[in-house]
């Protein structure tokens, strides 16, 4: 078999197309949505990703402001900020990209952010509010897979998904999230006894261990879909996913490609949640 590729980058031009219609009808009405994305110090992977969310910002139409903060900013200085924009009424969503200089405390950080205007979904409000399926914001990497298996009309109910990887960004909400539309969810991580055995079963498989073509064809079951959430760098500069793409692909029906699968995808879900903040905060 060789696997469909699931055009995550095609898809996610595609939202923001979507969400640019739907800020412009936004500002006929007199409400612009604003994004600020905060920034601190000069990592170069967070310093490109920043960049893409400004770009996207500025291509679907939102107000966008980007704060860098030099390395050294103190944690005073950093909660300032973040009180400058949960009082800025011009900023209906922001986030403050991680991982965070040390030795800046992301704890305290992520819980300063006001639930409304947290559209990255990391807040323990919010995540709570997800875990006991309260409406609400949901996080973008796994609200991209989601959207991602709904856009291309692959069925989650009933379904055996295996997510590889347990972290509070991608693993435990994307779970929770397959669990919500009736998948039947096992998590598997780095101390799983038999990894290929449990993968082997997955109808649905989400990659999201941060090892660079950890997955194979043989661990994948025939016909099964296959979402690498994973962006991996090699020593020869090449970017590949979780998922060794070329075994896989023998093997799986499905399957997001790295890089232009889960990546763009990221991104829209940020700007969507940041358009559907400022409808929230200014309904009324
Ligand atoms: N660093 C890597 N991914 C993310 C993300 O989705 N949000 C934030 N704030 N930082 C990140």
């Amino acid at each position: 078999m060789t696997a469909k590729i699931i055009d995550g980058k095609s898809v996610a031009a595609q939202i923001r197309m979507e969400l640019k219609a739907e800020v412009e009808e936004l500002k006929r009405g007199g409400i612009c949505p604003g994004i600020a994305v905060i920034m601190v110090g000069d990592d170069p992977a967070s310093q490109m990703y920043v960049k893409m969310k400004e770009k996207a910002a500025q291509e679907i139409g939102l107000h966008s402001v980007l704060r860098l903060m030099p390395v050294g900013t103190t944690q005073e200085q950093l909660l300032q900020v973040i009180g400058e924009m949960n009082r800025d009424s011009n900023i209906h969503g922001f986030m403050v990209q991680l991982p965070l200089p040390e030795p800046l405390r992301e704890k305290e950080v992520i819980e300063a952010i006001h639930p409304d205007k947290d559209v990255d979904c990391f807040h323990p409000y919010n995540v709570g509010r997800l875990l006991i399926g309260e409406a609400g914001v949901k996080p973008c990497t796994p609200l991209g897979c989601l959207t991602l298996l709904d856009r291309y009309g692959l069925e989650i109910e009933g379904k055996k998904a295996v997510v590889v990887g347990r972290s509070n960004i991608v693993g435990k909400p994307v779970a929770t999230m397959l669990l919500h539309r009736n998948a039947t969810v096992t998590i598997c991580h780095s101390r799983t006894k038999d990894l290929a055995t449990e993968l082997r079963q997955a109808d649905i498989v989400v990659a999201a261990v941060g090892q660079p073509q950890f997955i194979t064809g043989e661990m994948v079951k025939p016909g099964a879909v296959v979402i690498d959430v994973g962006i991996n760098r090699l020593p020869n500069g090449k970017v590949v996913g979780d998922v060794d793409l070329a075994s896989a692909s023998q093997v799986a029906a499905w399957i997001t490609p790295v890089p232009g699968g889960v990546g763009p995808m990221t991104i829209a879900m940020l700007m969507k949640n940041t358009v559907e903040a400022a409808k929230n905060q200014c309904k009324g």
